[in-house]
């Protein structure tokens, strides 16, 4: 399979490299440190259409194409693991409405997501359904033209901070996955409370929280897709925003390898940069071959997803699989090369190795991807 960046694209990756060099790399350490949300590069991305990059035209967007999401989030991801979860995680809520969601709906939920103004969610995991996500909990009754959702999601990324959120809910117990339904929860409209945010080993300028919802009243007009098919829904859109996990992975691992390859050049020992030893050149060698590897399977993956290809869910699962674990490996060694200055937080590749840790679990641990795969093979 063929796979180029347009001109379009290309554009769209250099102004987001340049704009996060300027704005976002400066501010990184600073985020995690603190474990602040960045708003501000929230309004930066509003500003300089990032956040449009989810949706077409026809929805107020400027792209809604999946390789130039993964290329959004790659260049972000270099300098800022957390600031790239803004595009990523923005993307992943509108997956759902532009997968599932009827013409009506899409004209009408993506237009604020797409200038920025809304920050949209995704709510699927509970505190007894993670990998197991058909066995959620949280219920939707309905009651005339409204469902009522009471339950609690956990590890909701940017759940406490977005304005519209994606919620998957049973709404006939008895039916098992075919009783699911997907909801969009305005906030305005359908106010759910948040319990907890949580205190983490990376990622920490990126909110995750426990959401509870009690009676939350939704219009029966934010359901998507027909009755019963919210958890459908919800692995269709987790098919296509698995390569973007991919690319955010691959992003912090180019970041520390870029970082490691400058350090090696200037540290000296014994009377010369370490670089010019072949014990460092060829765990170089090793990293750059790796991230060239993911790179090439996150943007196929990407393709497929564009093409609507057959096996997307499979090319989607290799992508964040293999990317995600070439970056644990890649930032790992990365902070083995600066030692004891790669241990400490002045330099940023132990920050990098810390965010790498998550790309690993969520959106489906690695285990679960092999599953997708396996199961895909067997079929
Ligand atoms: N797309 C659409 N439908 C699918 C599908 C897919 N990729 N895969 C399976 N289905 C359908 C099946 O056809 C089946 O339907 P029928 O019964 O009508 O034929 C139905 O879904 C159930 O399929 P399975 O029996 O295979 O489902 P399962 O219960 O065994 O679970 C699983 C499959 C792959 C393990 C799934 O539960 C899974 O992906 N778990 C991981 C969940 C996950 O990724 N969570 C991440 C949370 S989001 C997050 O992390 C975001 C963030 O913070 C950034």
């Amino acid at each position: 399979m063929n796979f180029e960046f347009s001109e379009e694209q290309l554009a769209i990756r250099d102004t987001i490299r340049e704009l996060v060099q300027e704005r976002v790399a400066p501010r990184a350490a600073e985020i995690d440190e603190k474990a602040e949300y960045p708003a501000d590069i929230q309004r930066l991305f509003a500003e300089n259409g990032i956040l449009a990059i989810p949706f077409p035209e026809a929805y107020g967007g400027i792209s809604g194409s999946s390789v130039t999401i993964c290329m959004g989030i790659e260049e972000i991801a270099r300098a800022c693991a957390s600031s790239s979860l803004i595009l990523a995680v923005h993307a992943l809520g509108a997956y759902a409405v532009l997968f599932a969601g009827s013409e009506e709906q899409k004209k009408r939920i993506c237009p604020p997501l797409a200038s920025g103004n809304r920050l949209a969610a995704y709510a699927l995991s509970e505190p007894g359904s993670g990998s197991d996500a058909a066995a959620m909990k949280t219920r939707a009754r309905r009651l005339g033209d409204e469902y009522v959702i009471s339950g609690t999601k956990q590890f909701i990324t940017h759940g406490s901070i977005a304005e519209t959120l994606v919620v998957f809910a049973q709404t006939d117990p008895e039916a098992g996955h075919r009783g699911i339904g997907a909801f969009v929860l305005e906030r305005e409209q359908s106010p759910w409370q948040v319990a907890k945010i949580e205190h983490k080993l990376g990622i920490r300028g990126s909110p995750t929280a426990q959401l509870v919802f009690e009676e939350v009243r939704v219009p029966a007009r934010n359901r998507l897709g027909g009755d019963g098919q919210g958890f459908k829904i919800a692995l269709a859109v987790l098919d296509r925003s698995r390569p973007g996990i991919g690319a955010q992975a691959l992003g912090i691992a180019q970041g520390a390898f870029d970082y490691a390859l400058a350090y090696t050049r200037e540290r000296q020992q014994f009377g010369q940069a370490i670089a010019s030893f072949q014990g460092i050149q060829w765990m170089f060698a090793d990293m750059a071959t790796q991230i060239a590897a993911a790179r090439q399977l996150v943007y196929l993956a990407a393709t497929k997803v564009d093409q609507k290809a057959p096996d997307l869910t499979r090319v989607a699962a290799m992508a964040k699989l293999f990317a995600s674990d070439m970056a644990m490996k890649v930032t790992t060694d990365c902070v083995q090369m600066l030692g004891g200055y790669g241990y400490i937080q002045d330099y940023p590749v132990e920050r990098m190795m810390r965010d790498a840790k998550i790309t690993q679990i969520y959106e489906g641990t690695n285990q679960i991807q092999k599953v997708v795969i396996a199961r895909s093979l067997l079929r």
